[in-house]
């Protein structure tokens, strides 16, 4: 049986940059037979490393519907993602996965879908978002509340513009810093609730985003309508074996690692406040 902790080797194919911190990597897999067959599901991440730097889990941001190539969309914080932003296309990055649990999909059918990100928080989403649009027609209506310090922080302009020409679809944006350009709104993503009627008795939410974030938007969907097990949050944790081994990702009895990163709120509620930043 293959070694769990071994990572495959990836070529990167190509860099996009988003912002002044944030670029989107898209990898292709050095083994033809693994590229090909490689599955995973939107929500899910991968422990990208660099040999002597360090390992840290990257959601992947595209769509499993788009074969053959992997994309990550990685802020510069710290000693990887700085080294990882410092890389060409042709140079190599190691990958463990994909890990964790996913975003329901089939499961949401026919359902009004609202997927809400803060900053660094679309990528995951993103994944969710080019699969569903993928099989627009199996879904109801699809509203995408996105926001960011600045303009010049919003990930997937183009993306965006394409997102916003499919039918039954509405994309807000918001800033909290506008530029002389900026022509949609400003403020925190909540201040998108009075453009837009967000009113849901069985609309689905996906949140991502900072936990502050997260917190204002949950209960913002609960003045809306949404009910617990119907919103679903993605939460991050310093991990180091990424499948529920070494305890570090752990928050009261759940490893968010294996048991997320996606959980409901109904579940988030089960768990220690302090730790989730959910005290609402
Ligand atoms: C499931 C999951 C998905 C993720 N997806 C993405 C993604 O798609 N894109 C992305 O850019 N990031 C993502 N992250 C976050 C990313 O894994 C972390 O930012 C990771 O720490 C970066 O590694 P690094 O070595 O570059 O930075 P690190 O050296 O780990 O530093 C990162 C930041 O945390 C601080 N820090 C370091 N150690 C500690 C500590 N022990 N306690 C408190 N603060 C500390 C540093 O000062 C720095 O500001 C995800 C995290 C999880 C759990
Ligand atoms: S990262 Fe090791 S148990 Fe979750």
């Amino acid at each position: 049986m293959r070694n769990e902790y071994i990572p495959y080797t990836a070529i990167i194919e190509s860099i996009q940059n988003e912002s002044f911190d944030t670029k989107t990597f898209r990898v292709v897999f050095e083994d033809e037979e693994l590229a090909a067959s490689f599955d995973y599901k939107p929500g899910q991440f991968a422990q990208l490393s660099l040999l002597g730097i360090g390992e840290a889990p990257i959601s992947i941001t595209s769509s499993p519907c788009s074969r053959g190539y992997l994309e990550f969309t990685i802020r510069a914080v710290g000693r990887l993602t700085r080294a990882i932003h410092q890389l060409k296309p042709a140079d190599k990055i190691y990958v463990r996965g994909p890990y964790g649990n996913s975003f329901p999909f089939e499961e949401v059918k026919g359902k009004n879908l609202y997927s809400i990100a803060g900053g660094i928080g679309l990528p995951p989403l993103r994944s969710l978002i080019n699969s569903v649009f993928d099989r627009r027609d199996e879904f109801g209506r699809i509203k995408i509340l996105y926001g960011a310090k600045t303009p010049d922080e919003l990930c997937f302009k183009q993306e965006l513009k394409t997102w916003r020409r499919i039918p039954d679809t509405e994309v807000l944006l918001t800033v909290d810093t506008p530029d002389e350009n900026w022509k949609e709104n400003v403020g925190v993503v909540t201040t998108l609730w009075d453009k837009t009627d967000m009113a849901s008795s069985d609309g689905v939410a996906y949140v991502c985003g900072p936990p502050i974030m997260i917190r204002f938007v949950i209960i913002e969907l609960i003045k809306s309508g949404f009910e617990d097990e119907n919103i679903y949050v993605t939460l991050e944790r310093y991990m180091k074996c990424g499948i529920g081994k070494c305890g570090h990702c752990n928050i009261g009895p759940k490893f968010v690692c294996i048991d997320g990163p996606v959980f409901s709120y109904s579940q988030l509620k089960e768990l220690p406040e302090k730790e989730t930043a959910m005290a609402i």
